[in-house]
């Protein structure tokens, strides 16, 4: 949050992703818990997920879309000057997620952590980021959200375990002067612990023998989702003096279509202006934001000069907006 300074912002100079090699249909999950194609899809949107490898780690994804970022915004990993990592699947309680990333793509000067916000994880980064660089401490930021919820998700839940997925997405965001306005104009962030028990994960590395599945009472959170995320959004625009019909695209959490479909119209915002994965990737939490936003840029639709909302909302809860200028 606050005042934008007109001298220095930060700027989206490259995007990447990773999703893992398995893609899992709807049909397959139904051999596992019982379910169909046909309930999925119709409650979530949800037709497929990615479930990752052993060898496809939190740390392991979080580089593998850093290197993509670095190479589209035709950086030297040298040159960054910190990552930011937001996850709730890490690969270790410590170190973190994000020392591991630095290692693995060479970023030598870089300093690097985790952020735990859940689902919101990559839009509290992204404000992190964006605050570090308007204060001058740094110039270069690698922001990754990376997530393997597979690991901790109950098969036996057949509410739960068909929404999620695995991936990885990053961007390089940079310090620049001028450029026309374009940059991250707004982040806004919020959270009420109250909600804790609607979405947790039941156990932590800090619980003897209870490393944790994925809890949530889904009626509860898709009753706070729309609520929650269309004041974020509305806050956004108010801060900016902007209403929707300025935004070209909406690059929501990808949570469930129900949700998205939701917000949007709450917004106004035709659906051709709202970039949809969950189809395709389910809910991969921090990831789903920048991942969703690699496939819009790469594919032609997101431009430069364009103007991005992205929301999300998370266990916690956690939510938030924030707004940019590619
Ligand atoms: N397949 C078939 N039937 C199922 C499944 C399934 N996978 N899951 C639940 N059911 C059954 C239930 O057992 C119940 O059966 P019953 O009526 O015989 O008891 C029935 O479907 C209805 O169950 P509900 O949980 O009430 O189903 P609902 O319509 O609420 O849909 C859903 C569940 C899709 C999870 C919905 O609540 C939702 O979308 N919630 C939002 C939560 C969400 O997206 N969370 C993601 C994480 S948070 C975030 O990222 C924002």
């Amino acid at each position: 949050m606050g005042e934008l300074s007109p001298l220095r912002r930060s700027r989206i100079t490259g995007v990447g992703h990773y999703l893992p090699e398995h893609i899992v249909s709807n049909d397959e999950i139904s051999l596992r818990v019982e379910t169909s194609d046909a309930w999925i899809t119709e409650r979530t949107g949800i037709r497929q997920r990615h479930f990752s490898a052993p060898f496809e780690t939190t740390a392991f994804m979080g580089a593998a879309a850093s290197r993509e970022a670095l190479a589209a915004a035709g950086v030297e990993a040298d040159s960054v000057d910190a990552i930011i990592l937001a996850t709730a699947t890490p690969d270790q309680a410590f170190p973190a997620t994000a020392v591991h990333v630095q290692a693995a793509i060479g970023a030598k000067r870089a300093f690097a952590f985790d952020i735990s916000a859940a689902c919101s994880g990559f839009i509290y980064a992204l404000s992190v980021a964006d605050s570090m660089i308007r204060c001058g401490q740094v110039s270069t930021v690698l922001v990754i959200g990376s997530e393997v919820y597979s690991r901790i998700l109950n098969f036996e839940d057949r509410g739960t375990c068909v929404l999620f997925g695995d991936g990885a997405g990053a961007v390089v965001l940079q310090a620049k002067t001028g450029g026309e306005g374009a940059g991250i104009l707004s982040t806004h962030l919020h959270s009420d612990g109250a909600f804790a028990e609607i979405l947790y994960v039941d156990g932590a590395v800090g619980q003897r023998d209870r490393p944790g599945h994925l809890v949530m009472n889904g009626r509860e959170v898709f009753r706070q989702a729309v609520t929650l995320l269309s004041s974020a959004v509305n806050e956004a625009l108010e801060a900016n003096g902007l209403t929707a019909k300025d935004i070209d695209w909406l690059v929501p959490h990808q949570a469930n279509r129900r949700i998205i479909d939701g917000v949007g119209k709450k917004l106004g915002l035709p659906p051709e202006r709202v970039v949809v994965t969950v189809d395709k990737h389910a809910n991969t939490s921090a990831a789903s934001i920048p991942l969703a936003l690699y496939q819009a840029v790469s594919d032609g639709r997101i431009k430069p000069g364009q103007l991005i909302l992205l929301e999300a909302l998370g266990g916690g809860l956690t939510w938030g907006s924030a707004l940019l200028r590619l």
